[in-house]
């Protein structure tokens, strides 16, 4: 008997002749979710997975792998540690979904991975303060300071800042049990200009964790820890879009290898050594050397 499928049949009916029983079982069994996205992205999901699953022949050892994979993964989650963000970061969605829905004005600051060390609610501090708030301050300290604006120039005040970044270990707090919780972290207010500025110290390259699940992947696929040093940034203002971010220092060997696919040209900068005077004193308590980052975020409307 010719079993072959006739060959005026599109890809697409192909596909569908070939498709198992159970496929279009399961797809089909979340037909009456009534919300139409849902519905959409439920049924989809499914079928992109069982797409899979046929297409690599996947054994019940890898099945069962996966699953426990996927368990490890949720164990490590606590409210400091988010794995599954990590997972997404180092797979690439995590930028995918941020080119899908982010920079749709090209005027508006590019945003990039949220990242899995974010803590909310941190102590709202003044203008100029240095979020350095255990152990030394740098020897050298570093000035952030610029203008929140929307994409026609005008200054945004009352925008919400918040910013994080590592300890010069390369931990962020949270990870690093040494460190207060609000260390290398705050919420700064833009004025009635729309300025901000904080205090802090050069950041640092720094390996993300390779204590769980994620680390196991990428020593398994022999690829890079590294993250080029970076401050995290979410600026969110009444009436435009949240804008999560980051600020990547330059000449940093890891700027063309970030392990999580961050990087955007617009979003590297030079911290230039200035000598402090006296309005550097005046405004930002800073009364020896210092770095000076100025760097103007602009939000689009929402
Ligand atoms: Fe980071």
């Amino acid at each position: 008997m010719n079993t072959s499928m006739p060959t005026s049949l599109t890809s697409d009916a192909r596909a569908i002749l070939k498709q198992p029983k159970v496929t279009k079982q399961a797809v089909d069994s979340f037909h009456q979710i009534e919300n139409p996205r849902h519905r959409h992205l439920i049924r989809t999901l499914v079928q992109k997975i069982h797409d899979y699953v046929q297409e690599v022949e996947l054994t019940e050892e890898e099945w069962l792998y996966t699953i426990n994979f996927l368990t490890k993964t949720g164990q490590m989650c606590h409210d400091q540690r988010q794995e599954f963000i990590l997972l997404s970061d180092v797979l690439g969605i995590s930028m995918l979904v941020d080119e899908i829905n982010n920079q749709k004005d090209i005027n508006q600051t590019p945003s990039t991975v949220f990242g899995p060390f974010f803590v909310d609610k941190m102590p709202i501090r003044n203008f100029a303060d240095s979020i350095v708030v255990d152990g030394e301050q740098p020897e050298t300290p570093l000035l952030v300071k610029g203008q929140i604006r929307n994409t026609k120039g005008e200054p945004i005040t009352n925008a919400y800042i918040d910013v994080w970044q590592t300890a010069d270990n390369g931990m962020y707090s949270g990870q690093d049990p040494n460190q207060k919780i609000d260390n290398l972290r705050g919420l700064f207010i833009s004025d009635s200009e729309g300025n901000y500025a904080f205090k802090s110290s050069l950041p640092v390259s720094y390996q993300i964790p390779s204590d769980g699940t994620v680390g196991q992947l990428l020593n398994y696929a022999k690829r890079t820890f590294w993250r080029p040093a970076h401050i995290h940034f979410k600026i969110a203002a009444e009436g435009y879009q949240t804008l999560v971010t980051h600020l990547f220092t330059d000449n940093d060997e890891y700027l063309g290898s970030d392990a999580v696919f961050g990087v955007k040209e617009g979003l590297i900068v030079q911290p230039v050594l200035k000598s402090a005077d006296e309005a550097s004193e005046k405004h930002f308590g800073l009364k020896k050397d210092y770095y000076l980052i100025g760097y103007d975020f602009i939000l689009t409307r929402s």
